[in-house]
This record gives C-alpha cells, structure tokens and sequence, in this order.
C-alpha cells in the first residue's frame, strides 16, 4: 500500500492506471476510519475487482466547517487509519495537505468553488449553510485528481450521496456513484467519527436517534399519517432524553428529496439531533 501526499502525484499515478485500463475504486473521507468507511472499501473493492486499485482518500476538508462548528477538534489518527486501510486490501491512501488543496487561500488566490443550488437548500444545508459547497468542491476535486471509475459513498449521509449524484449528472463527472449501507453499532447507533465526542452517560443517550426511526416506522407501517404529526411524536421522544435536543426530523422522496406532507412506506425519514454539544444525524427508508 502507497501513502500518496501531493495532489500532482496521485493523479499521475491514476493517470498512468488509467491510459493502462485499470479500474480504479474510490472512498472519499475525512479519516477517523470506523467499520463504516471500512464497508464502502470493501464495496469499491468488489466493483474493480483484484485487478483494480482501490484508493481511499483522508482529508478534513475545512471548507465543509462552518466557523462555529469542530473543524479543530475533528478526530484524526492517520497511523491508525493507514494500518486499517493496509488490513482491507487498499493500494493507495491519499493524504493531502491544506496548502496542497486550497493553494493561495489565505492570500485570497483560491476563488473557484462547486455549488448545488437546490438539494443543498434544505436539512443539513439549512443547519450548515456553506457544508454542502465545501463538500461538491472537496470531492470535484478529488475525482479530478483521484479519477475514478466507481466512488462509494454511505447512506449514513443519504443527503451528501443525492448531491454528490447530482453534481456528477450536471457536471458530467465520468464517474459511477454506488451509495453503500448504513454500517451501525450493535445497539443501533450509526456508526461516525464523530462518537468519539459522546463520553459518559452521553453514549447511551445517543440511541434516541435509532429509537426515533423505529417509532415512525411502526407508525406507518400499516397506514399513512401527516408529516406534522410524526414530527410532533419524534419531538416527544427527544425531549425525554436530557442531553437530546431535535435540530430537524424531515420526511421526503429518497430521490428527489422534495418534502412529504403524508408518509407511508418507502418515504424516508432524515434528522439530526444534537447530543451534548454533538451533532449526530441518521437517516432511514421507512
Ligand atoms: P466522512 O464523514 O469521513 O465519511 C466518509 C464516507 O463514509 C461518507 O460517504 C459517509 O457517508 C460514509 N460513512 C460514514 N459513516 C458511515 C456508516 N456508519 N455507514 C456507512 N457509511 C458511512 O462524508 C465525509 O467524510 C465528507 O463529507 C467527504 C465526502 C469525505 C468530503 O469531505
């Protein structure tokens, strides 16, 4: 396995990959690898076959933080993570530096960005205002650098994987998009970097959000009920847990993600709950 650092590198690599016809898989992330990330390897793995290269990119993005949000504190063990990505068969771990990937930015020569104007308007983007913009540009980025074949993404993040698959069909990105499935703790608590913040008795707390899901599921799982409804139900149950405060529930297509007023099945439900100081989301097909 190859620990790549310069942008120029990697795509001269990949370069060479592909003028010799050789499949590349690709797992954008932001490091802090659990068996989440490990999952989307293992996919892209499957898609390019051995004869493939299966990279994994590890870059804490800043321009997906807002300025209050935990852009200093994200967790970060690269040995870690390299030895992770080494036991799952990768070939190349790619690690750019900030300077590497926003050259010129503190002396304002970084100005070019990539901006979904609809999908990114609602949820996450309502919460976030400039993440979904630092993502589309991060992962144009790295499939302009990375180029592959096959990207995976996780459901865990269902609105980032609708935006990113708009971003390639607008863009004209060669690129397939397979999104992978949630990969969850045996309590039911998606798995994310982000956990690492729930010490104590905030841990448990956390499973609220899973609880939340199979409540609504139950509920429409032989009928139609009014989003408002379910809404106000999802709030009760948050508001018994001390540590939980609700950001959103919403309910909405899982292609189009256009907003539900009555859900039944294979309506999806997304929410985003703050735990403590933490900020964990969750998403489901009910
Ligand atoms: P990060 O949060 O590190 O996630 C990297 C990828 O892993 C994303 O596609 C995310 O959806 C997926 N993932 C995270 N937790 C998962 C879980 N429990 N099960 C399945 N997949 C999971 O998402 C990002 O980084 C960044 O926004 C990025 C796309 C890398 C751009 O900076």
């Amino acid at each position: 396995m190859r620990i790549v650092k310069p942008p120029s590198a990697m795509q001269r690599i990949a370069g060479q990959w592909r003028r010799s016809s050789v499949r590349i898989g690709f797992v954008p992330t932001m490091g802090y690898l659990h068996e989440g990330h490990l999952s989307l390897v293992r996919e892209a793995r499957r898609r390019v076959g051995r004869s493939g290269k299966v990279v994994v990119s590890i870059y804490v993005n800043p321009t997906q933080f807002g300025p209050a949000e935990d852009l200093s504190r994200y967790p970060r063990d690269l040995a870690r993570d390299c030895k992770l990505c080494r036991e799952a068969g990768v070939d190349v771990v790619f690690v750019p530096t900030d300077a590497q990937m926003y050259p010129g930015k503190e002396a304002g020569r970084y100005s070019t960005y990539v901006v979904e104007e609809t999908l990114s308007q609602q949820m996450e983007g309502a919460s976030r205002p400039v993440h979904f913009r630092g993502v589309t540009t991060i992962v144009a980025k790295l499939f302009n650098i990375v180029l592959p074949d096959v990207a995976v993404f996780g459901a865990k993040d269902w609105q980032q994987a609708a935006i990113i698959k708009r971003m390639v069909a607008n863009l004209n990105f060669p690129v397939k998009i397979i999104v992978a499935p949630t990969v969850r703790e045996s309590d039911g608590v998606a798995m994310s970097s982000r956990n690492k913040y729930l010490i104590g008795d905030l841990r448990p707390q956390a499973t609220v959000l899973g609880r939340a899901i199979k409540l609504v599921q139950q509920n429409v799982a032989r009928k139609t009920v009014s989003a408002a409804k379910l809404r106000e139900q999802v709030r009760q149950l948050i508001h018994k847990v001390p540590a939980a405060r609700l950001d959103y529930v919403e309910f909405f297509d899982p292609d189009t993600l256009i907003p539900a007023r009555t859900v039944g099945r294979g309506i999806h439900i997304a929410l985003a709950v703050f735990v403590g100081k933490t900020r964990l989301i969750d998403n489901a097909r009910l």
